[in-house]
């Protein structure tokens, strides 16, 4: 495998030294706890990476022997993995760690940690170090396989340790994984960004884009499907750019149909798609899958090509419509998602008002909105932003109310379907089940084991949610 050789990948051998602080960890508690298990709280803030991230660290403390649990009142390690996206996403994690400082307080004994992107900023890692002595451990995005080791020494550490290596990033493969869900399973495919779009923290706090060997994701979904997972959703920042660079030559369409040849019933989905990357080949492959999810999340963040511009995004509007043009001459029944943001330095009306008619023309089936966050260090932060927050809130509110009418337009528009969807969840009498195209249906509960595909017959739309009945066989 061809990885620059700026980014590692971490050797077996560097994996086998870890499982031996692994021992040692469980030696300590083992010690100290008397028999009992100790308990891990582990809280993920941020996107799916964050939390397939925390998957595989609870993976290593279940070999360090750890059980769980929600409570961190009752935990002897608390681990929080953060996020950097936005200011609120910052704002959350310290109130939450300030409250930890009670905590700590009651139960000197436990160990409290916090890793992840945010930690990954230099001033957030100053500000731990000053502000919040009661955290015991803080380590950056690169060093996660490293987890039994820091956690060993920071044990017998009474100041904070830190560990945040500025680099461009490993591959750590083989790690143990304890998966959230029992039917649908994340499944990383590329790690890192090299995109640098002008307002995003992402490419300074997870490095440079790289992306696993073929052949160890192809392994990873066989045993996926033969432990009875049904959905499969391949994950990266920019996952349509995957094999980049790399000399295996396989790039996303080709790893979607290899993934797609495995037998098995399951879903295949992606996500974050990037416009520049989505060639005509990629919806020509998803046209030909037919594992593959006709759900599409392929973020715009903005209608103006003069806003495109400034934000580094590689593409036009119409460079964009074109390309949902395509995918839906490709793949009729092909349902997009995007994400967009309001209110980007030097953003005017008449800019926001193209966002507006974009998501008039597309109809996606639900919008992640944001209002632009300044992040230290990135060049949005630097430009002139003369719009009052105000205005921006009030544009904000336009977009939802628009996206909500459209979305329950579209709902609307199903009514009397018959789909397949996945049973996900039940409560009070009734169980939600998801289309392949991301939309969830109500549906009263008759018993349906979660996790297994029904027919459904679409009686009712709501402005966000179906309602519907298992259809007759
Ligand atoms: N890699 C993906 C992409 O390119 O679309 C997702 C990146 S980010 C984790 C998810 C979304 O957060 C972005 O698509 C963008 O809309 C939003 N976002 C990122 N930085 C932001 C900022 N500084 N202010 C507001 N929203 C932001
Ligand atoms: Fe951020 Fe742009 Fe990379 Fe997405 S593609 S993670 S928005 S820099
Ligand atoms: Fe946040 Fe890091 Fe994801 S900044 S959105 S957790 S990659």
């Amino acid at each position: 495998m061809s990885i620059p050789s700026n980014i590692r990948t971490v050797p077996p051998e560097e994996l086998e030294e870890q499982k031996a602080y692994a021992s040692r960890v469980r030696e300590h508690y083992a010690r100290r706890l008397g028999g009992r298990a100790p308990l891990a709280c582990v809280r993920t803030f941020g996107c799916q990476q964050n939390v397939s991230d925390s998957e595989h660290m609870k993976g290593l403390l279940a070999g360090m022997g750890f059980s769980f649990t929600d409570d961190p009142e009752e935990a002897d390690f608390i681990l929080f993995n953060t996020c950097a996206v936005r200011e609120h996403a910052v704002d959350r994690v310290f109130g939450n760690v300030g409250a930890l400082k009670a905590v700590k307080r009651r139960r000197p004994e436990t160990l409290i940690a916090v890793c992840g992107c945010m930690v990954q900023q230099e001033h957030v890692a100053q500000k731990l170090k000053e502000s919040y002595p009661f955290v015991g451990l803080v380590f950056g995005t690169h060093v996660l396989h490293r987890l039994p080791e820091l956690l060993f020494e920071a044990l017998g550490s009474r100041r904070q340790l830190q560990s945040i290596p500025n680099m461009d990033g490993v591959i750590a493969e083989g790690l143990p994984v304890r998966r959230d869900g029992g039917f649908k399973a994340w499944l990383p495919i590329m790690y890192g960004c090299n995109n640098f779009c002008t307002y995003c923290i992402v490419p300074y706090v997870r490095g440079r884009e790289r992306s696993r060997d073929p052949e160890r994701i192809l392994e990873e979904a066989r045993e996926l499907v033969a432990e009875g997972y049904k959905e499969i959703t391949l994950l990266g920042q920019n996952v349509n750019s995957y094999g980049k660079g790399e000399a295996h030559g396989v790039d996303f369409p080709e790893l979607l149909r290899r993934i797609n040849a495995i037998e098995g019933d399951f879903l295949i989905r992606f996500m974050t798609s990037h416009p520049k990357d989505a060639t005509p080949e990629l919806f020509d492959t998803i046209a030909a899958c037919e594992k593959v999810s006709r759900h599409f999340h392929l973020p715009f963040q903005s209608g103006s090509s003069r806003i495109l511009g400034l934000m580094n995004r590689g593409y036009t509007r119409e460079q964009y419509l074109a390309l949902i043009d395509y995918a839906r001459r490709a793949v009729p029944d092909i349902a997009f998602t995007s994400d967009v943001i309001v209110g980007f330095p030097g953003e005017t009306r008449e800019d926001f008002e193209e966002t507006l008619s974009l998501v008039r023309q597309v109809k996606f089936v639900s919008l992640f909105t944001f209002i632009f966050s300044p992040r230290k260090g990135t060049p949005a932060a630097r430009m002139p932003d003369p719009i009052p927050a105000e205005e921006k809130s009030a544009w904000f509110k336009e977009l939802t109310d628009t996206q909500e009418e459209l979305a329950a337009e579209r709902l609307a528009g199903m009514v009397g379907q018959r789909r397949r969807a996945l049973i996900e969840s039940r409560e009070n009498g009734y169980i939600e089940a998801r289309l392949a195209d991301n939309i969830v249906v109500r549906l009263p509960d008759a018993g349906i084991p979660l996790g297994e595909y029904a027919e459904v017959e679409i009686t009712e739309a709501k402005s966000w949610i179906l309602i519907g009945r298992l259809a007759a066989q």
